[in-house]
């Protein structure tokens, strides 16, 4: 049994959720209000005899007790599973030598850190020769509880003091070069401080752990105003959010979370009761940071500064974007970046702007009331784009002039995922431009035939038309179940960028019609039934969104060890453990193909479609799961109270369209592989 099962095994869902709600026995199950949105009437339900739960309210969340807790507390899986374990009385599996290395290095890094931060915080607290940096925190207005919150610091203006600190405390230094608090001159060969006569801003990740710093100059005549730590494992900006550590409860209370571009920003934000602001710290936003945010907010509210942020300029950069852009991989957060998390995390973005020159820091401190204003008053993203990029349109500006606004814009506006969105923002375009929608619509859709096939060509149909095609049924047997999910996860590991065909076929399914959104919603975590598989598949997304050349290694660093002999599983035996799901010539012509090392990139059918049908089969053994689960709850209503069964009705209806759908999907390309 793994040690996930084993977890699980002793622990009562029951009980554990009991913590969190107010639970109400209802027939064989319980009932509560959904602790993860708002609302009126329970529609969270937890099933004892599955030892899972689901809200058929609003947000549709569900799973077993490894989900709940991850979403009650806002932990990784690795955090639930150690917090889990110890409530279970479970002993984590001692690691091998090998892992206890790697885990102590680690380790010892972030150690290294906190030690640094440790001394220069008492530097600013305490030394003389911190004066003038004392002085600096009084000038921006921040005071006792604020340094001491942020834990701020002094670095000496000096070549070697943490260095000989923290070799005094034992580290060696290259450790402390590793770590990023000194710098290895390789031709002069020598060593010293990284950080020298400037603030210290201590870095944390979402957990409050010390991973780098932000160091601000203190000498203006300096040409950096920040240094920052060196990129590596242990410190990357692209997956921090400055204050998050200390924004995630609030974050979660307002269900929204404002994001500015600074470290003073932020800390003034904080000291003056607005907790729910995080800094990105001056880079794009990213996915991985946007994954962090949507895991507790429903709102993001950009504090964007009108000049810095070089919104205008990246309205600018769009044209040629737009031709480079492969649409799945945008990371970097433009308007169109923005518009398509909109529909991707199901999230409202709204956008504030500054008034001219302002930072959040300056304006929060002369005018708190004003910030909360400009919160309250933000704009729909969409809005925010229209609205900048027909600024410049006068009141009688010419049809051409509209005209080349419009073109321009379309392509942001409709980058969304959601059809509804989709056709308001062109709606709001029309109006403002004074175009008709319909020919809007048209331009929009004279461009997307590129990204949208799904049907491979003729060649490529030709050349693959000898080929066996791997066509398991529908469902299967229970038994199959876990098999599949693992081939899911193995046919991603090999190239995570499958996904994005299986969500796009997703989409497609939806076919405009809002109500399937959500049961046609992208893979996600849920689909899988194994809480060690759901991990998994949500590192790998993770790797896909970082563009991790290497996912596999990718999933080593940052799944917990107790997972390192699952992903090993999958990856090293997958022929013998996949080819009950695979007709006997395929399997033995992989067999082959495999031999010669070659990756299952070659396989010799086209593997978009073998993901893609895995993936909707996946989704379609969820949504019966969830349909039994429906029918069971209305039962029971109608068996205690007569008409209260009603209020399955609608998800039920839904469910069975979307199953539908799938099954109808499934067996249409079942056919189309067949045909090959
Ligand atoms: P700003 O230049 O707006 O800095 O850059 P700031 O936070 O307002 O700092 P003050 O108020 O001038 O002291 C925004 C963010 O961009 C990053 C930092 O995270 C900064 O907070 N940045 C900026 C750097 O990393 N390096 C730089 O040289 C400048
Ligand atoms: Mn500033």
């Amino acid at each position: 049994m793994s040690v996930v099962d084993d977890v699980k095994g002793r622990l009562d869902l029951v009980d554990i959720v009991s913590g969190y709600v107010n639970l109400q026995k209802a027939g064989r199950n319980y009932k509560a209000l959904c602790p993860f949105h708002q609302e009126r009437t329970p529609s969270f339900v937890v099933f004892p005899d599955t030892q899972t739960w689901r809200c058929f309210g609003a947000c549709g969340e569900g799973g077993d007790v490894f989900a709940f807790v991850m979403k009650a507390e806002g932990w990784d899986f690795g955090e639930a599973l150690r917090e889990l374990a110890k409530r279970a009385g479970v002993e984590l599996k001692p690691l091998t030598p090998q892992q206890v290395d790697q885990q102590e290095a680690a380790g010892r890094l972030q150690r290294i850190v906190e030690e640094a931060a440790a001394f220069y915080h008492e530097r600013l607290l305490k030394a003389r020769d911190a004066e003038v940096a004392r002085a600096y925190v009084r000038s921006r207005h921040l005071n006792r509880a604020t340094v001491d919150t942020f834990m701020l610091g002094y670095a000496p203006n000096d070549w070697r003091e943490a260095l000989q600190h923290l070799q005094q405390l034992g580290y060696a230094l290259d450790e402390i070069v590793e770590a990023g608090i000194a710098v290895h001159h390789e031709e002069k060969n020598t060593t010293y401080d990284r950080f020298r006569h400037r603030l210290m801003i201590p870095i944390r990740d979402g957990r409050g752990q010390t991973v780098g710093f932000g160091a601000r100059a203190l000498d203006p005549a300096e040409r950096a105003k920040y240094i920052n730590s060196p990129q590596s494992p242990l410190f990357d900006k692209s997956a921090l959010l400055f204050g998050l550590d200390m924004a995630r409860r609030a974050i979660r209370e307002t269900e929204t979370a404002v994001i500015v571009e600074g470290y003073m920003d932020v800390m003034q934000a904080h000291q003056a009761g607005f907790q729910n602001v995080v800094a990105q710290m001056g880079t794009a936003l990213t996915e991985p940071q946007l994954r962090q945010l949507d895991k507790y907010a429903s709102r993001l509210v950009l504090a964007l500064d009108p000049d810095t942020a070089g919104l205008n300029a990246t309205m600018r950069g769009l044209n040629v974007a737009r031709e480079t852009l492969d649409g799945d991989r945008a990371i970097s957060f433009d308007p169109r970046g923005m518009m398509r998390y909109t529909g991707m995390l199901e999230m409202d973005i709204r956008v504030i702007t500054l008034p001219e020159g302002k930072d959040p820091d300056v304006l929060i401190r002369e005018d708190p009331g004003a910030w909360q204003a400009l919160i309250d008053s933000a704009m729909p993203v969409a809005d925010f784009v229209i609205r900048q990029g027909t600024a410049h349109l006068g009141e009688n500006a010419s049809i051409h002039e509209r005209e080349a606004a419009a073109r321009e814009l379309l392509p942001i506006l409709t980058a969304t995922e959601s059809d509804l969105q989709r056709s308001g923002n062109i709606q709001a375009l029309a109006r403002r431009v004074r175009i008709d929608e319909r020919t809007l619509i048209e331009w929009t859709q004279r461009r997307q035939p590129a990204r949208t096939r799904v049907r491979p060509s003729i060649r490529e149909q030709r050349k693959q038309a000898a080929r066996p095609a791997p066509i398991p049924p529908v469902g299967g047997p229970p038994g199959q179940s876990d098999l599949r999910e693992g081939f899911c996860l193995w046919l991603m590991i090999q190239q995570p960028e499958r996904l994005f065909a299986a969500n796009r076929r997703l989409r497609e399914l939806q076919a405009g019609d809002e109500q399937l959104a959500a049961a046609l919603a992208p893979l996600c975590a849920e689909d899988f039934r194994r809480t060690d598989y759901q991990a998994i598949f949500r590192a790998l997304e993770d790797s896909l969104y970082r563009d991790e050349a290497q996912p596999l290694e990718y999933l080593m660093r940052v799944l917990p060890p107790e997972l390192w002999d699952v992903v090993e599983q999958l990856q090293v035996a997958p022929l013998d453990t996949f080819s009950r799901l695979l007709p006997r010539p395929l399997v033995t012509e992989l067999q082959s193909i495999l031999r010669e090392k070659a990756r299952i990139n070659a396989l010799p059918v086209p593997d978009e479609g073998l993901f893609i049908q895995e993936a909707l089969t996946l989704r379609l053994s969820r949504l019966e799961r969830e349909l039994r689960e429906l029918y069971f709850l209305q039962e029971e209503a109608e068996r205690e109270g007569g008409a209260s069964g009603s209020e399955f009705a609608a998800a039920i209806g839904v469910h069975v369209r979307a199953r539908g759908v799938l099954t109808r999907a499934l067996r249409q390309l079942r056919s189309l592989l067949r045909d090959m």
